[in-house]
């Protein structure tokens, strides 16, 4: 799934046709709770999945698949040049650091000559818009062009979450600076189907404001 309205890979086929998948090594950045390495995993797949959070990956593992879990941080990937033929990752790692070419850059070295790397992120336009479901998340309420991370702190003022904007452009200049070719930028569209509202998220935004953009580069 690449992101809340629901565009899942099947439907999308956005690091090639599924059934191209059968033994491809894919690296998932970002992982989480591994969903999409456990699908990988079922399409034939030898997925790995990465994740900054042994938290995170306590939960993969609870949830169980037959593959790796690895806890390492993204702009500093573990593994060796062209170890891979395709990376994922849905909305992990990238709107979290403030160095996306580092960790496009790391991408890129470990993927073979070739592969792709498709990625999801909260679309830019949601920035300048406040992160609620109703009418009021609706009026522009920031600067789009504000590139101050959102930080939330604890009591001690240490960042507990840090979230990093860029627009558009920045992110397709990150993408040719980590060395990549752009093939790609979806937005996914709100489906009749999803009737679902949660945090920012809801049928009235998304059928007017995009609410993920997914980018689709290919290593030269
Ligand atoms: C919004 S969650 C997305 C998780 C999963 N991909 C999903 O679709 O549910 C973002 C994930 O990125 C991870 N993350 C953040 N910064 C990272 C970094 N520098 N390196 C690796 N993972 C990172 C977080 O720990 C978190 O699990």
């Amino acid at each position: 799934m690449w992101g809340p309205e629901g565009l899942d890979e099947i439907e999308a086929g956005l690091l090639g046709p599924p059934e191209e998948l059968d033994g491809r090594r894919v690296l998932e950045i970002g992982a989480g709770a591994a969903q999409c390495a456990r699908w990988l995993a079922a399409q034939g797949a030898r997925p790995v999945a990465l994740d900054l959070s042994h938290r995170q990956l306590q939960h993969a593992l609870r949830i169980g698949g037959a593959f790796p879990l690895v806890c390492a941080d993204a702009g500093a990937l573990p593994f060796a040049d062209g170890s891979f033929d395709l990376a994922c990752s849905a909305y992990g790692a990238l709107p979290f650091v403030a160095d996306p070419v580092q960790v496009l850059k790391e991408v890129r070295r470990v993927l073979r000559p070739g592969g792709r790397f498709v990625f999801s992120v909260t679309h830019p336009i949601r920035w300048a818009f406040p992160d609620e479901p109703g009418p009021e998340g609706l009026s522009v309420s920031a600067s789009y062009f504000d590139r101050t991370p959102y930080v939330e702190q604890d009591e001690e003022g240490r960042a507990v979450y840090v979230e990093h904007h860029r627009t558009i452009g920045d992110r397709v200049r990150d993408v040719v600076a980590g060395g990549f070719r752009l093939v790609d930028v979806v937005e996914p569209e709100w489906p009749a189907w999803n009737t679902s509202e949660w945090g920012g998220w809801s049928p009235l935004r998304g059928n007017l404001i995009p609410g993920t953009a997914i980018f689709v580069c290919e290593r030269g």
